[in-house]
């Protein structure tokens, strides 16, 4: 008897995060699968014959050569992806900023453990502001975070690679331990469709340190990167031994 895959998307903002998995998993660029005119790249695979993979990664601005990152991209990714592929589990995998004050470190892999907040859309109007902040559920894999040795952390998420005091402020508010760029608008995404959604994200700077973050992040993006490949294989193998949620 066979029985069905069950179907993980991991969604990626940079190649640089993404190539690393994508080389290990081996797996293939699905040119068919979503919207020709969109610069976004799929791949194909399966993992431990149990789990049937697509991973998304955002492409390049064809204007500056840059990876798209940031809410834009991220939230038609995932529509694009969570709609044509219909996953059990949406994945946002890539890097991040981590706190000293949290006792994060270079090279940690955190594992969302809370909802998914906005730092930086501030609407100081009743209803508004809330609506603002987000606050998207994450699913709730901390068994998994306690096997595979990963933090746990609230992830919240904006539009800068740096911050004003204001976004530190709504960051402590929401008992954040990650700033990115992405995952909020992609929690948004899978709430609306009604997909379980987390995070893993490696870090590359630390916000509360003191090296300019775009130096240190760019130093280290290659290292975390492929450290979220290894802890992005282990959620796999834990996905693939595990009963579906
Ligand atoms: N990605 C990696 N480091 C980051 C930071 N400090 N802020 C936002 N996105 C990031």
């Amino acid at each position: 008897m066979t029985t069905a895959r069950r179907r993980i998307a991991l969604l990626f903002a940079m190649e640089a995060e993404a190539a690393p998995l994508i080389e290990t998993l081996g797996l293939r660029q699905d040119q068919e699968f979503g919207d020709p005119r969109l610069p976004f790249l799929h791949y194909r695979g399966e993992f431990a014959e149990s789990l049937e993979l697509l991973l998304s990664v955002n492409g390049k601005d064809p204007r500056f050569g840059v990876d798209n990152i940031g809410t834009e991209p991220a939230t038609l990714n995932a529509y694009l992806t969570l709609r044509g592929f219909r996953p059990e589990l949406c994945i946002s995998a890539g890097t991040a900023g981590g706190f000293i004050r949290c006792g994060g470190a270079l090279g940690d892999v955190y594992v969302s453990d809370r909802p998914f907040c906005f730092h930086d859309r501030r609407i100081p109007i009743p209803g508004f502001d809330q609506y603002g902040i987000g606050s998207y559920p994450s699913a709730s894999y901390a068994g998994m975070a306690r096997a595979l040795g990963l933090k746990e952390g609230g992830v919240s998420t904006g539009n800068s690679l740096d911050f004003t005091e204001r976004c530190l402020a709504g960051m402590e508010r929401s008992g954040a331990s990650v700033k990115e760029m992405e995952a909020a608008a992609i929690a948004w995404v899978a709430w609306c469709l009604k997909i379980p959604f987390l995070a893993l994200k490696s870090i590359t700077d630390l916000v509360d340190g003191e090296h300019p973050t775009e130096d240190e992040f760019l130093r280290n993006l290659r290292t975390a990167s492929r450290l979220l490949r290894e802890k992005t294989v282990e959620v796999l193998r834990y996905l693939a031994t595990s009963p579906p949620a």
